[in-house]
């Protein structure tokens, strides 16, 4: 595929395959995103606990999110890149949220994501009928951590079905559905023509998202059910650093290999 994916491409992917989604938040994480031909990068909110270190995803700003958004979309030819709107960039209403999704735009993502159902379909509305591409995300939304207490599933079959259904109306091109039983996912997905990208939410969704840094084991505590690790970056980064300080504190390092 030439160029960069459209929505258009992700569609059509979809009838004969499942998408991929990964968080990508720097040049280093953006590359190598693009170089496993991964669909989507989300320059996802939850850099606040991954690069920033937070408890919770509440504190991270547009101006963080922006300016990561730049970054992944500077370092990316190919992948969709979504910018995730933090906390407060939409709840205000629908001249903000409008407002905040072209600043994400312009930063150059080819769309956002956003958190909620039926709350934020005026939000949805008013973007999509702007041009803005818009993905959904139900089921557990992390941004409510103050409301829910944390992460839980979702089992409200429902009314996520008819959330997703106006989901679907209000224009969203694709929903997250994250910490929701897999039969319950797979009933959304069959509820709507978009495509669903479940994190915790079984293997009948439309694609697939995970954590950049979670499913390369930079956080070796952070091990929910849903969660492969396919890489330990913790612990060969670990070792390696420990071999470091050994070299230099024993004068192994450098060796003349490695002086001019
Ligand atoms: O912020 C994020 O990384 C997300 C994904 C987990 C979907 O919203």
């Amino acid at each position: 595929m030439a160029g960069r994916t459209t929505i258009r491409d992700l569609r059509t992917a979809a009838k004969s395959r499942k998408l991929s989604m990964v968080t990508a938040y720097d040049a280093f994480s953006a590359r190598l995103v693009e170089e496993a031909g991964i669909d989507i990068a989300l320059v996802g909110d939850s850099l606040g606990t991954t690069v920033q270190g937070r408890a919770d995803t509440l504190p991270v700003s547009m101006r963080d999110m922006l300016y990561h958004t730049e970054i992944v979309a500077r370092c990316t030819k190919r992948s969709l890149v979504i910018g995730d709107m933090p906390f407060g960039s939409f709840q205000a209403g629908a001249d903000a949220a409008v407002s905040n999704a072209v600043d994400f735009l312009k930063a150059g993502a080819q769309g956002v994501k956003l958190e909620g159902g039926t709350a934020v379909i005026e939000q949805i509305t008013r973007m999509t009928q702007s041009g803005i591409p818009v993905m959904g995300h139900l089921g557990y939304t992390p941004q409510s951590i103050n409301a829910t207490g944390g992460p839980r599933l979702n089992k409200q079959k429902d009314s996520l079905i008819d959330d997703a259904k106006r989901l679907q109306d209000a224009g969203v091109f694709s929903m997250v559905l994250e910490m929701v039983p897999a039969e319950i996912a797979k009933a959304v997905t069959e509820a709507v023509d978009v495509p669903t990208i479940g994190i915790g939410a079984g293997p009948h969704c439309t694609g697939q998202v995970l954590v950049f840094y979670d499913m390369l084991g930079f956080s070796p505590d952070f091990s929910p059910k849903f969660l492969k690790r396919y890489f330990d970056f913790h612990g060969g980064a670990l070792k390696a650093l420990k071999q470091y300080k050994s070299d230099v504190e024993a004068g192994d390092y450098p060796g003349p290999e490695n002086s001019y």
